[in-house]
């Protein structure tokens, strides 16, 4: 099938953690402007999966390729600098921060001091752009809030989730952002969403929610036991269909349909 290369795709991926294989020929693929839905069982691998596509995690095996070359991500900066931003399942929040510092967390303004030399944080400026992120995505968090570690848990999520997208410039992976929110906080998610897909800006949302992801999503990717077992595209699936791929009822004719090889091997 002739398809345009991936913005980001993984070949092949192994990960183990002592005697756990986590990952275990793991592909996957996001195009440009394109919302695609990871989902699978608890323990699939996905998490890890975005670990490694994040630069956090070194996998074992396998390649990654960004825009057309192969890269090896060395560092959650490294990706970072390629546009690439994460929400993580745990949020990875610096508790002792106000929400607006989280959000500019190794990022910080800087105003030029005596001589330029010495750099102060710009706290006014930062405030500033972070309750303009915090208004446009309906989080109801401020500075005045004090730490991060003494909000909410759907607070918390709000805050990774504004510091995502807020620097992602090719694609955004949001490891499940709507588990702690309310309907109205995941209305916003969702939403957000979309307005990212518009900007151009690549979203991988790993959810449990079939409802939401057939919602907001342009396809799906299942993964059980460490590997791809199926992909949809959403406007063909339903329900059934991605309940049955996640529980494995129908993964070896999903595979033949879509003329996905499986375990990488191309
Ligand atoms: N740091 C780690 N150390 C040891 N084992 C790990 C570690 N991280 C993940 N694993 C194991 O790897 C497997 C895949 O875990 P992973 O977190 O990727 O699953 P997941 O698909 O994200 O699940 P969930 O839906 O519950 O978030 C699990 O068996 C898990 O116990
Ligand atoms: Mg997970």
């Amino acid at each position: 099938m002739a398809r345009p290369p991936a913005l980001l795709e993984a070949r092949g991926i192994r990960k183990s953690f002592g005697h756990v294989e986590a990952l275990r020929g793991a592909d996957f693929e996001v195009h440009d402007g394109e919302v695609v839905a990871l989902m699978g069982d608890n323990g699939a691998g996905k998490s890890t999966l975005v670990k490694t596509l994040s630069g956090v995690l070194t996998p074992d095996a396998g390649e990654i390729w960004f825009a057309g070359e192969r890269v090896s991500l060395t560092s959650a900066q490294d990706a970072r600098r390629r546009g690439i931003e994460t929400v993580y399942q745990d949020l990875a929040l610096a508790d002792t921060l106000d929400p607006p510092a989280n959000l500019f967390l190794g990022r910080e303004l800087v105003r030029k001091g005596l001589w330029g030399r010495l750099g102060f944080l710009n706290h006014g400026a930062m405030r500033a752009q972070a309750s303009e992120a915090f208004d446009r995505l309906g989080v109801t968090v401020r500075a005045e809030h004090g730490a991060v570690g003494s909000l909410s848990g759907g607070q918390r999520q709000g805050v990774a989730v504004c510091r995502a997208v807020m620097w992602a410039s090719r694609v955004v992976f949001m490891d499940e952002p709507t588990a702690a929110l309310g309907v109205t906080q995941t209305r916003n998610v969702l939403e957000l969403i979309d307005r990212v897909r518009s900007s151009g800006v690549a979203v991988v949302l790993i959810s449990h929610s079939v409802p939401e992801v057939l919602a907001v999503a342009d396809r799906i990717e299942v993964m059980r036991l460490g590997r791809r077992v199926a992909r949809l595209q959403a406007a063909d699936a339903t329900t059934e269909s991605v309940v049955a791929a996640i529980t494995g009822a129908e993964t070896e004719d999903l595979l033949d349909e879509q003329g996905t090889v499986d375990g990488g091997q191309r």
